[in-house]
């Protein structure tokens, strides 16, 4: 069954805790998102060139930097103001985000530290403008269920990937995989 983003996202925010409180704080400090997107831009993006692999990634393809300024710019903004209330909107967005990923090849390795330097950068900004730790909170759970798309896309995209080649039935991919990490 393919993954719904829609309720994914739901799931996704009931067990990061994201609370109608967090979304309001979100809000309110859209416009401060706003103004440090660009900074953490630089901060994500001198992060990746430090990292020869992902560096190289980075530089695969011509304007690919520039693009990814923007875009970064506007994922960050957009987790202020959810976009549609983080409804199926911001949900379809995340989880195409989380494809785009698969598709390059970026996996878990990469995002997850990726995703801890933006959430560092964030802190040490909330920290000198004199933010509350509840807007540090929320800012987490969001960047953790935006975190959850793209690492649930790479095993969707991986399973269906095999499940189409191979013809297995899903119980069956199951009890393999099972049986391969206990043999590990
Ligand atoms: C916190 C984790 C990350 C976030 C929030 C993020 C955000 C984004 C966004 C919003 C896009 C645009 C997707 C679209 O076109 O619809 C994108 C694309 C892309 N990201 Fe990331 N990214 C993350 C991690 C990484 C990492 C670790 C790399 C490794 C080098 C990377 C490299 C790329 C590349 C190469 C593209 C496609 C650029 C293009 O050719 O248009 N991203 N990313």
């Amino acid at each position: 069954m393919p993954l719904d983003p829609h309720s994914f996202m739901a799931t996704m925010e009931k067990r990061v805790c994201l609370t109608s409180e967090d979304k309001t704080l979100l809000k309110e400090n859209a416009d401060w998102g706003k103004e440090i997107a660009s900074e953490m831009a630089d901060r994500f993006y001198t992060y990746l060139g430090n990292d020869p692999e992902m560096d190289g990634i980075m530089k695969a393809k011509e304007g690919r930097m520039h693009r990814l300024r923007e875009t970064f710019i506007q994922w960050f903004y957009e987790m202020f103001t959810g976009m549609d209330n983080w409804g199926d909107g911001y949900a379809d967005r995340r989880w195409r985000i989380g494809l785009v990923h698969v598709q390059i090849g970026i996996g878990p390795q990469h995002v997850v530290p990726a995703m801890a330097t933006v959430i560092n950068a964030v802190g040490q900004r909330l920290k000198v403008d004199g933010k509350n730790e509840a807007l540090r909170d929320a800012l987490s759970r969001i960047c953790m269920i935006d975190l959850a798309f793209i690492e649930q896309a790479y095993v969707e995209v991986s399973s269906a990937a095999v499940l189409q080649e191979t013809g297995w039935s899903e119980g069956l991919f199951r009890r393999l995989i099972a049986t391969g990490a206990g043999s590990m």
